[in-house]
């Protein structure tokens, strides 16, 4: 497709549609940084478990940034030509036949559908055709649970989105999903790439209410004219498919082929490795989906509670997240005496257990806040050695890693995660190189035609910290001890 220049360079512009916010980054064809702004939302909890969000507030957020982005970049803005958004995946948009919301957008982080979970993930081949446990937090359960519990609700659902294909089809008028989020739906049939008849029947939906599948970074259309009009924006801006937020945050860093990966330190935590093929193992808890680009897939253990369990710990000694990471120092120098398990929200990789609790064990009269900070810090450590394990049974093959993420800022932390999975990790430089990085990627693959391995490149590797192999041994011992402690703790529940 010829690239049509008007007023510079042709910008684009990437959404990273989170759980609490939006963030719009501007970028030029390179991907190179123009501007960024963010806006926030709530979730709302209406009962234990549950987590929802309204439609409304993301256009809201969409609308807020923009604005700014267009009262700090004047000029660039008049020459934006794409647009793409990552989004937080698994969560229901029910429209009606009027393309209308239905009811708020359950999330991924509800649980209400927990039995209904177990229920589809024991039904025949459900787990061989989605490639994946069916957890408690996919979209298929979500409906099954809407059918029981809000009958008149669900007669009246014509489609189902993800969230940010709500904000496409507000964009755009094109209701579509792209192969990475759609894969988390458990309703696609990820090796074959196309919704699945079976997956459908097995959850009470029918074809007709699954929106068309497209490529994340291939374009779905243009911004309509009534949007271009409200949110004052330049004739005819594209927009690609987009991507589920991981498979974003691998298009940031350049993690598209077998051997890449990241090692996310956020609220939860995710341990990622692009694949070359369809590659399932249920079994070990590892989510395996379609990438963003075509023919390629990714699989990643999952857990749910990383900087989230030293958060934790934050509040309840009251004092900063950093300033407890900082009290270790930047190197470590042997395992700790106590011993955390951060099941703090339940386990996805490896235990797919909804009701297991964390722990804190061996504590001693003489520990202190120093002990149950480094206990915190490796028991996520262990945990991602687990899902390390865990992506290793699927032949997964990762020899080095780039870490992402706020935990990524302590040195402590990044040298321990070398040690505990032995591999060397690449911290990169200081800029963009996240979901909103990707999401602006896809956009300009989708609107240039470039091939996406071009245009998603790794970024500068600012340093690498290599693994301390005098301490692997000792740190391999800790974790065995530490993956014995979760069936102890289970067998208590
Ligand atoms: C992936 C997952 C999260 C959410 C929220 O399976 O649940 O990555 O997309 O970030």
């Amino acid at each position: 497709m010829k690239l049509v220049k008007t007023g510079g360079t042709a910008v684009f512009l990437g959404l990273d549609l989170g759980t609490s916010g939006l963030r719009s980054l501007l970028v030029d064809d390179t991907g190179k940084t123009i501007g960024a702004a963010e806006a926030h939302y709530d979730v709302s909890h209406p009962k234990a478990g549950w987590s929802e969000q309204d439609p409304q507030s993301w256009i809201n957020a969409l609308q807020a940034t923009l604005a700014e982005l267009r009262a700090n970049h004047p000029n660039e803005m008049t020459a934006l030509r794409g647009l793409g958004i990552s989004g937080h995946m698994h969560g229901a948009v029910l429209l009606d036949s009027e393309g209308a919301v239905l009811r708020p957008c359950i999330l991924w982080n509800d649980t209400r559908s927990h039995a209904q979970a177990a229920k589809l993930d024991a039904a025949d081949k459900v787990r061989a055709l989605s490639g994946n446990i069916v957890f408690p937090g996919f979209t298929a359960p979500k409906l099954m649970w809407v059918a029981e519990h809000e009958p008149e609700i669900f007669d009246r659902v014509a489609t189902v989105l993800l969230p940010k294909d709500y904000v496409n089809f507000w964009l755009t008028g094109r209701m579509c999903c792209d192969l990475s989020d759609a894969a988390g739906t458990s309703w696609l049939d990820v090796g074959a790439q196309d919704w699945s008849e079976a997956l459908l029947q097995a959850s009470g939906m029918h074809r007709s209410q699954m929106p068309e599948l497209t490529q994340g970074s291939a374009a779905i259309g243009t911004i309509s004219e009534k949007r271009t009009a409200e949110l004052t924006l330049p004739e005819a801006v594209q927009v690609a498919g987009g991507a589920a937020d991981n498979a974003a945050a691998a298009c940031g860093v350049g993690a598209l082929s077998e051997g890449q990966g990241f090692v996310s330190l956020g609220t939860s935590g995710v341990l990622l490795a692009a694949r070359d093929s369809f590659a399932p193992m249920p079994a070990s808890a590892v989510h395996t989906f379609c990438h963003a680009v075509p023919e390629t897939w990714y699989q990643m253990g999952v857990i749910l509670a990383a900087t989230d369990s030293l958060n934790w710990l934050s509040r309840l000694l009251e004092q900063e997240a950093a300033e407890l990471a900082a009290s270790l120092g930047d190197s470590i120098s042997a395992p700790g005496e106590v011993r955390f398990l951060p099941y703090l929200s339940g386990e996805r990789t490896p235990h797919n257990d909804a009701q297991v609790r964390g722990a804190f064990l061996n504590l001693d009269i003489a520990s202190d806040r120093v002990d149950m900070t480094r206990a915190v810090i490796e028991g996520v450590s262990f945990a991602l050695r687990d899902s390390l394990e865990a992506l290793k049974s699927t032949g997964a093959d990762l020899s080095r890693i780039i870490a992402i993420g706020g935990g990524a800022q302590s040195a402590y932390w990044v040298e321990l995660l070398a040690t505990v999975l032995n591999l060397p990790v690449d911290l990169p430089d200081k800029g963009e190189f996240g979901a909103a990085l990707g999401a602006a990627r896809l956009a300009i693959s989708a609107v240039t035609g470039k091939d996406p391995r071009e245009v998603m490149t790794p970024p500068a590797i600012r340093t690498t910290i290599m693994p301390r192999t005098e301490l692997v041994a000792a740190y391999g011992a800790a974790w065995e001890k530490y993956r014995a402690s979760y069936p102890a703790l289970r067998s208590l529940k």
